[in-house]
C-alpha cells in the first residue's frame, strides 16, 4: 500500500467526490477532504474531513499542509444556485484555493474539475470540439466555470502542475440532477397512471459520462506523467437522442414513447408536482431534483454537441461505461432502491 500520497478532495459533500474519495482510500491514497456542510455520513472513516468555505476568509495552509495531490472539486452550478453564488464558489473559491496551492511546498499535482459547460453554445466551434480551442462560455455556469479555469491556468504557466478536467453532464448513483431529474419525470408520470412519455418530436442529441468513468479518469490523470498542463474532454463518446433516452426510460417503466410536436408536452408543473408530493407521503425521499421544466436537461440542442476524446484516449484511458440501454436502467433501479423514486 502506497502511504505517501496524501489527497485534498474538496467539494466532498458533493455527488462526484462521493464516488471519488472511497476510490482513492480503496486504491490506498491518505485522503483529507473538505466541503461547507457537517460532515456527510457517507464519507469513508479514513478519510479526514474539514468544513471550510473557500471563499470565505479563512486561511487555507492548515487545509493543505502535507498534501501531495489536490482535486479541486468544489462548485456551484445552475441547479441551485444563483449567478453570484455560482461566481463566489467558482471563481472566487478556485482563486483563494490555488494561491494557497502555489504557497504549499509539498503539492505534486492539482486537479481542476471544470466542464464542457465552458465552451458556450452561441459560438459555433470547429467539430468535434478539441480541449485547445478558445473557449466562448455563453451562459452564467460556463462562464463562472471557465473564470475559474483561468485562474488555474495562470497557476499552470508560473509552473504548478495542473491538470483540467472538462466533464459533461455526469450520471450514475447518487446523482440528484439531470438524467436523474428526467428518471424522476418518468416515475411521477407512471404514479399519475400515464402510459405514454409524451417526448417533443424534434429529436434532441444528448452527451452523458458515468461517474464511474469520471473517478477512473481522475485517478488516472493524477498519475500520468503526460497530463500536466493539459485539458482533457471527458464524455462516453455515444451520443444518444432524447428519443432514444426517453425510450430507454419508457421501457424500463412499462410505459410508451409518444413523440408530440409541441416541445411543452406532457403534464405541467402543477400536475407533475402534485404526483411527486404524493410519491413523498407514500415515503419517496427527497432526493432527485424535481425541475420545474419537464425533462430539462433534454430540451436544449447544443450547436457544440460532440466533443473530440483524443486527449484523454492518448493517455491510454479507456471508458467502460458506454452502453446507455445498460446504464440509464442501472441508474433507475439504483434509485428505486434507495427509495429515491417509488
Ligand atoms: N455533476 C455534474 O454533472 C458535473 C458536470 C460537469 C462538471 N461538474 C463539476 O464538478 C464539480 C463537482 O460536481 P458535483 O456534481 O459533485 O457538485 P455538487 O454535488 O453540487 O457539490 C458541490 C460541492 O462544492 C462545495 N462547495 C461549493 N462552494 C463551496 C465553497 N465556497 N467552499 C467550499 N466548498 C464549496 C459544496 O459544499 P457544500 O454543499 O458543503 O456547501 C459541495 O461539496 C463541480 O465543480 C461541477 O461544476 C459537475
Amino acid at each position: 500500500m502506497v502511504t505517501e500520497r496524501l489527497a485534498l478532495v474538496t467539494g466532498a459533500t458533493g455527488f462526484i467526490a462521493s464516488h471519488l474519495v472511497p476510490a482513492l482510500v480503496s486504491a490506498g491514497w491518505g485522503v483529507r477532504t473538505c466541503g461547507r456542510r457537517p460532515r456527510p455520513a457517507g464519507l469513508p472513516p479514513e478519510a479526514d474531513y474539514r468544513a471550510v468555505d473557500l471563499a470565505g476568509d479563512e486561511g487555507l495552509d492548515g487545509l493543505l499542509a502535507g498534501v501531495t495531490h489536490v482535486f479541486h472539486l468544489a462548485g456551484a452550478s445552475s441547479s441551485r444556485s444563483s449567478e453570484e453564488e455560482m461566481r463566489r464558489d467558482n471563481g472566487q473559491a478556485t482563486a483563494r484555493l490555488f494561491d494557497a496551492i502555489r504557497a504549499c511546498p509539498t503539492v505534486e499535482r492539482a486537479l481542476h474539475m471544470s466542464s464542457t459547460s465552458v465552451y458556450g453554445e452561441a459560438v459555433q466551434l470547429p467539430l468535434p470540439v478539441r480541449e485547445d480551442v478558445e473557449p466562448q462560455p455563453s451562459r452564467g455556469y460556463g462562464k463562472a466555470k471557465w473564470e475559474a479555469e483561468q485562474v488555474v491556468w495562470r497557476h499552470g504557466d508560473e509552473g504548478l502542475p495542473v491538470v483540467v478536467l472538462r466533464p459533461v453532464s455526469v450520471h450514475g448513483p447518487g446523482a440528484i440532477k439531470l438524467l436523474a431529474s428526467a428518471i424522476l419525470d418518468v416515475a411521477v408520470e407512471q404514479f399519475l397512471g400515464l402510459d405514454r412519455v409524451a417526448v417533443h418530436s424534434g429529436p434532441i442529441e444528448q452527451r452523458l459520462v458515468h461517474i464511474d468513468d469520471l473517478v477512473a479518469a481522475c485517478l488516472h490523470l493524477a498519475e500520468h506523467p503526460g497530463a500536466p498542463g493539459r485539458a482533457f474532454n471527458v464524455v462516453s463518446g455515444v451520443y444518444p437522442s432524447s428519443h432514444e433516452v426517453a425510450a430507454i426510460l419508457a421501457d424500463h417503466f412499462g410505459m410508451t414513447v409518444e413523440l408530440d410536436d409541441d416541445p411543452d408536452c406532457g403534464p405541467t408543473y402543477e400536475e407533475r408536482q402534485k404526483g411527486w408530493s404524493a410519491m413523498l407521503e407514500r415515503g419517496m425521499k427527497d432526493e432527485i431534483i424535481l425541475t420545474r421544466e419537464r425533462f430539462r436537461f433534454m430540451r436544449k440542442a447544443n450547436r457544440n454537441n460532440r466533443l473530440s476524446l483524443d486527449n484523454l484516449l492518448s493517455t491510454g484511458f479507456e471508458l467502460r461505461h458506454t452502453e446507455p440501454g445498460t446504464e440509464f436502467v442501472a441508474d433507475a433501479e439504483w434509485y428505486r432502491q434507495q427509495g429515491w423514486i417509488l
